[in-house]
């Protein structure tokens, strides 16, 4: 038998679980010590209470003859109308009309971003922006797919604009960005939905972080540029939205309108989905599905509010200190630069042995990211202040 030994060409392990590793083995030789995480962007506020009580009556649901559910229903890939219904809502709120089988219910959009690629030939040329959340990396990697990069920098403002000369079939873009928090306006994304039905190329659009977008001239998703529907995948989650990291429920939207090679790639992920994959819990679901209410809105706003402060109290850290960041305002990440021109993984071993604080190396999310570092604003408040006291005091020791 042979492996499939594009994995041999992978980093030895995922950026998260580096960090995680390296996290551990310090916690391990230090006992006494609190070691504050700022890492990995897992939220700590817990769900909201409408989400709480709606996952209550749907266990209750589930422990009644007449009311329990095995599968999902299967004319939506086992998305539950009531949740694709609220979507749709969501959507409709910022200008966007979808029909329900467009509207995908999975657990989670990392998990999505690597299996739609089982859609696309082994032979399309991939770009990837850098730096950018490794999983599109590594997923194409796996694959064996050719990678360009399209350099995202502080010069363009972490926001590349596609180049005529470059011809690639599958592009992924993140906007608010992970790592770098910037977010890309309708206008700069109208120049991507060209360039991409100009050169018959797909975008994978990961709005993750859609629901942190402040700034009205900033895109809440693709579909907000025309055209988009004919070229555009687009990822979402509920994860940094509404607290779901450990619940696990993201949604994909797949148009109709987008078809490549004759086919249709609504129905091919469909085809996929109903075979390789059986839905997401009615529990998990029900829950998703008050998210968009008029209250969930209000609740889940709190949180993000919440996070919100914590990513000021680092901005002002940072100012004080005089460093150079960016993001925090429309995203949950402070993208920082590393003070005295250290390397990414020299200050994430300085911070974490000096300050107690792990945060991410930049060099983790591309070459561009080397010689910066990111914050995540998803702690508690107390240990983001504590975080930051910490900082300060060991860069003011110099
Ligand atoms: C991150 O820290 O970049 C994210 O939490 C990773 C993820 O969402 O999978």
């Amino acid at each position: 038998m042979k492996i499939n030994e594009h994995f041999l060409q992978l980093k030895d392990s995922y950026l998260f679980a580096t960090v995680g590793r390296k996290t551990t083995e310090y916690k391990n030789a230090h006992p006494d010590r609190k070691v504050i995480r700022l890492s990995i962007g897992d939220v700590t506020r817990p769900l909201a209470p409408i989400v709480v009580r709606a996952m209550q009556r749907a266990v209750e649901d589930m422990g009644r003859k007449e009311t329990f559910k095995g599968y999902g229903p299967d004319q939506y890939c086992y998305g539950y109308d009531v949740l694709i219904d609220s979507i749709k809502g969501s959507y409709a709120r910022k200008g966007v009309t979808l029909s329900s089988d467009e509207v995908f219910i999975s657990d989670g959009a990392k998990s999505d971003l690597g299996n739609i690629l089982d859609l696309f030939s082994a032979d399309n040329t991939v770009l990837i922006p850098d730096p950018v959340y490794p999983v599109y990396v590594d997923t194409n990697v796996m694959a064996g797919r050719r990678i360009l990069f399209a350099d995202a920098t502080e010069e363009n403002g972490f926001l590349p604009m596609p180049q005529e000369g470059v011809k690639a079939d599958i592009i992924y873009l993140c906007s608010p960005n992970n790592p770098t928090g910037a977010a890309y306006s309708k206008e700069q994304l109208r120049a991507w939905v060209d360039y991409a039905n100009r050169n018959d190329a797909v975008i994978l659009y990961d709005a993750a972080y859609e629901y942190f977008v402040q700034d009205e001239y900033l895109a809440r998703s693709i579909y907000q540029v025309e055209g988009a529907e004919q070229c555009a995948i687009e990822f979402c989650s509920y994860s940094k939205t509404a607290g779901f990291t450990g619940v696990r429920c993201g949604y994909t939207i797949v148009p109709t309108a987008l078809k490549r090679g004759g086919a249709s790639l609504k129905r091919m992920w469909a085809r996929r989905q109903s075979t390789k994959f059986n839905g997401v819990s009615y529990i998990t679901q029900m829950g998703a599905s008050v998210v968009f209410s008029e209250e969930g809105e209000r609740e889940i706003a709190e949180n993000i509010g919440y996070y919100r402060r914590n990513a000021a109290v680092i901005a002002s850290c940072l100012d004080e200190l005089g460093i150079w960041y960016t993001g925090g305002k429309n995203s949950p990440y402070i993208w920082m630069k590393c003070p005295d021109g250290m390397q990414s993984w020299a200050f994430f071993d300085r911070l974490l042995e000096e300050a107690n604080v792990v945060g991410t190396p930049g060099s983790g999310f591309g070459k561009n990211g080397e010689g910066y570092f990111r914050l995540t604003a998803f702690g508690t408040h107390e240990d983001t202040q504590e975080a930051c006291r910490r900082i300060s005091a060991m860069l003011r020791r110099g």
